[in-house]
């Protein structure tokens, strides 16, 4: 697999994106600098320079999974490797992470890493697949405005350097890639166990009608879609950005 390091770019999403003509199926790009790093909802992603990891793998061919090509409609998978990769990356520095769906990984309510994964389709077939993700290992300071941020460094006391930053992506690369051999049975149990309040009731909000409610997370259907029980029994289903987690 090649990585491919700069120094500086605007997001390693577009580069990898523009690039993909050229570049090998499951090419990662990676920079120590973005100076338009893209987050969820047309969020900005900030990192200080070379502190954190800031990559993007691109996906070309989809043999993945057992599928000889995987189905558009099974492309959540893709989402359940993307987050797990992270969850199991973070274990060999001892941190117990969860993902807060669809694929924020926290660490107790602190926010460590965010992932964006953006498809597209040619024809009936998955096109091209980028999957942006932002590792949050040395930084310490983080801008006020953002929701409860964590880092390697605050929960361990680690530093990485520029080397350092290169051997754990490769790290990370290894562990990502075994997760793309296995069954969607078997990463989808994996997804489902490490869910943010699997079995809990915690407040919500549907940002379709605005009402907060109090619901139980039951998981997830395999197209992504978040499944939550209402205190009256009812089961709601969301879609991405259709309901907001109160933390
Ligand atoms: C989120 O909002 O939680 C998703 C953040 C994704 C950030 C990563 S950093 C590497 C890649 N390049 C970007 O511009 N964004 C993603």
């Amino acid at each position: 697999m090649d990585i491919i390091w700069y120094e500086e770019l605007q997001s390693t999403l577009d580069t990898a994106a523009e690039r993909a003509p050229q570049l090998k199926d499951r090419s990662v790009i990676a920079a120590g600098v973005q100076t338009r790093g893209r987050g969820q909802g047309g969020n900005k992603w900030l990192s200080r320079p070379w502190e954190n990891l800031l990559f993007s793998q691109l996906l070309k061919e989809f043999k993945l999974f057992g599928y000889p090509i995987l189905p558009p409609d099974r492309q959540f998978l893709i989402s359940r490797a993307a987050a797990l990769s992270v969850v199991r990356y973070l274990e060999g520095f001892g941190l117990h992470s969860r993902i807060k769906w669809p694929n924020d990984i926290y660490v107790g309510d602190g926010k460590i890493c965010g992932i964006l994964i953006e498809n597209t389709l040619q024809g009936a077939r998955m096109g091209r697949c980028v999957i942006g993700i932002g590792i949050n290992l040395s930084q310490r300071e983080f801008p006020a405005d953002l929701p409860n941020p964590t880092s390697v460094a605050l929960l361990t006391g680690r530093r990485f350097d520029r080397c350092a930053l290169e051997k754990e992506l490769v790290r990370w690369c290894g562990v990502f890639e075994d997760l793309l051999n296995l069954s969607p049975q078997a990463l989808t149990e994996s997804y489902e166990a490490l869910l943010y309040r699997k079995g809990v009731s915690a407040p919500y909000r549907d940002c379709r009608t605005g009402e907060s409610f109090s619901g139980r997370l039951l998981g997830t259907l395999p197209d992504g879609t978040l499944r939550l029980l209402d205190e009256k029994g009812g089961e709601r289903n969301y879609r991405f950005k259709e309901v907001e987690f109160i933390v």
